[in-house]
């Protein structure tokens, strides 16, 4: 579970985060949507103890993040996949996972890059791969670290929006499989409603929990949400919650 209770970041002359607390069960899914520079990457930064809260506590499993990052029990997928150019698609996914100091399991990170759909892919480099194929690289990374918590920072915001769909679609079958943690922020509504069990937005900064909302639609959700009325009436009420009305 990622608790967090009370954060408060501040930087230099800019409070980014006040007073915020958030829980997240075990293989939970929280989207977090909110306007640009409201704060939704401090937050997450901080989740994953890249960023010092000045004020409050976080615990992810019942540990401080720095430690369960240095474990590799947290995985980061951001918007730029940071991927290695040099390395190939498969040494990027095994490194990460070396410098954390776990054993090296190379049938299993050819395993999981099969999963995410580039199993003809494992010797390419960056440079050779479609954006939506580096993120899966990045997404294939972080699970191959082994991490029970991913915190993903707008990790399709780069991608033309059929891709966008498709990559969305496939990370609802991802955390089937592995039954990750996730926490994932976006600026998608249909792609928080698609992806939540919870939907958080953000306004700030400083960033505050402004609205909260369960999104009860059936799971394993596919490609054929998209069409479903009730799809269309949770992001209907999500984009009211984030217009500020009820
Ligand atoms: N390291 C930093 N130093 C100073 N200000 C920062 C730093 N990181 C973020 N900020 C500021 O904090 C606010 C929230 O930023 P951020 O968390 O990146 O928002 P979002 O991800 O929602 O766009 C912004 O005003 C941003 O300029
Ligand atoms: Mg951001």
């Amino acid at each position: 579970m990622i608790s967090s209770e009370g954060l408060t970041v501040e930087f230099d002359d800019l409070t980014a985060l006040r007073d915020l607390s958030l829980e997240v069960d075990d293989g939970g899914f929280v989207t977090v949507i909110g306007p640009s520079g409201c704060g939704k990457t401090t937050l997450l930064r901080t989740l994953g103890g890249l960023e010092e809260p000045t004020e409050g506590s976080v615990s992810v499993g019942g540990a401080s993040p720095a430690a369960a990052r240095r474990d590799g029990r947290v995985g980061f997928v951001f918007q730029d996949h940071a991927l290695l150019p040099w390395k190939t698609a498969l040494e990027n996914v095994t490194f990460l996972r070396r410098m954390a100091g776990k054993p090296a399991d190379e049938t299993g990170a050819r395993e999981v890059l099969a999963t995410v759909g580039l199993e003809k892919f494992v010797d390419a480099r960056p440079a050779t791969l479609s954006g939506g194929m580096k993120q899966r690289v990045a997404i294939a990374r972080a699970i191959h670290l082994g991490a029970d918590v991913l915190l993903m920072d707008e990790p399709f915001g780069e991608l033309d929006e059929l891709t966008r769909e498709e990559m969305s679609v496939e990370i609802c079958r991802i955390w089937r499989n592995y039954r990750k943690t996730v926490v994932f922020v976006t600026h998608s509504i249909p792609e928080a409603v698609l992806l939540g069990d919870r939907c958080l937005g953000l306004h700030g900064p400083p960033a505050e929990i402004a609205w909260e909302r369960s999104i009860d639609l059936p799971r394993p959700r596919d490609r054929g949400v998209f069409e479903s009325a009730a799809f269309q009436e949770q992001v209907a009420a999500v984009r009211r919650l984030f217009h500020g009305e009820r």
